[in-house]
């Protein structure tokens, strides 16, 4: 699918992958909207939009609140038209190692995945009627192989994975297009901010391969929707490891023991 002329909302675009996507998306002629939780960075994508003035829309929001979701929605449509892309880009590294705290289980469940299935629930409808719709899913290759040093992040992204596969399996017969965009370490705050991913999983990621720029992946993402391919993977070799988990589980469980005890042996 091309993205020019197309509706587009972005959330989690106050920085990091979305704010690329955004920009990526108005630079090739879409109109966005970009929402976030923090609005600190919404009014500078809007405002860098010189090129393309009115193209892109910002508009605070939580993606943990259903109505704040369907609300997104609704600016989206009265501004520029029924929405046509959607990416659930907005993530939390809610947690570290099985988290007895169910309130940190509770955010990765609401942010991670509930979000996606709740504006699935919303826009799925009008795109079988349109014949077209296109959902993308940031997930992550935590959600194909595992995040060490949390939980919570492994087990969403997992679930994210498995909700647009099955979104893809059910509803891509009736038009519908879904990406499931699933990077290792990406340059955001996510992975820098000492407040976000604990220190064994952020090691874990910049250990395992190279650390790309949003700019970069958001590149990877509109290329794999020009080409309408599922899993969009800016670090190939992701596709290596996932084959190595298929093939034989427990060696690869094995190897991800090895792999988080020299982790756990580096000094902090
Ligand atoms: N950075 C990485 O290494 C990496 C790797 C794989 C996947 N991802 C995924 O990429 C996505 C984007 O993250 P990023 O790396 O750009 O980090 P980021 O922290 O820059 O972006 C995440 C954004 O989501 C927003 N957000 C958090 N909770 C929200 C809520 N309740 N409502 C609305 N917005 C909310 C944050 O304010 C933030 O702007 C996330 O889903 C993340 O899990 C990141």
């Amino acid at each position: 699918m091309h993205v020019a002329q197309k509706v587009a909302i972005v959330t989690g675009g106050g920085g990091g992958i979305g704010s690329a996507l955004a920009r990526k998306l108005a630079a090739a002629g879409a109109k966005v909207v970009v929402t976030d939780l923090d609005a600190t960075g919404l009014d500078e994508i809007v405002r860098g939009d010189a090129d393309h003035p009115g193209a892109a829309l910002a508009v605070q929001a939580d993606v943990s609140d259903d109505a704040q979701i369907a609300s997104v929605i609704e600016t989206a449509e009265k501004a520029f038209g029924p929405v046509d892309l959607y990416f659930a880009n907005a993530g939390v590294a809610a947690g570290d190692e099985l988290e007895s705290d169910d309130a940190v289980w509770d955010l990765a469940l609401d942010v991670n995945v509930r979000a996606h299935i709740r504006a699935a629930r919303r826009l799925i409808p009008g795109w079988i009627e349109r014949g077209e719709g296109y959902f993308v899913s940031t997930a992550s290759a935590a959600g194909l192989l595992t995040q060490i040093g949390s939980a919570p992040y492994s087990v969403t992204k997992h679930a994210a994975v498995g909700f647009a596969e099955w979104l893809s399996v059910t509803y891509g017969d009736k038009g519908v297009r879904v990406s499931c965009l699933c990077p290792m370490g990406v340059n955001t705050k996510l992975l820098t901010d000492d407040a976000a991913l604990s220190a064994t999983a952020a090691r874990a990621v910049t250990t395992a391969g190279s650390v790309l720029e949003p700019s970069e992946v958001a590149e990877c993402v509109l290329a794999a929707m020009e080409a309408e391919q599922f899993l969009i993977l800016p670090h190939p070799e992701v596709l290596e490891m996932y084959r190595h988990k298929g093939a034989d589980y427990d060696r690869w469980i094995r190897g991800m023991r090895r792999y988080q005890a020299s982790l756990l042996a580096q000094p902090s």
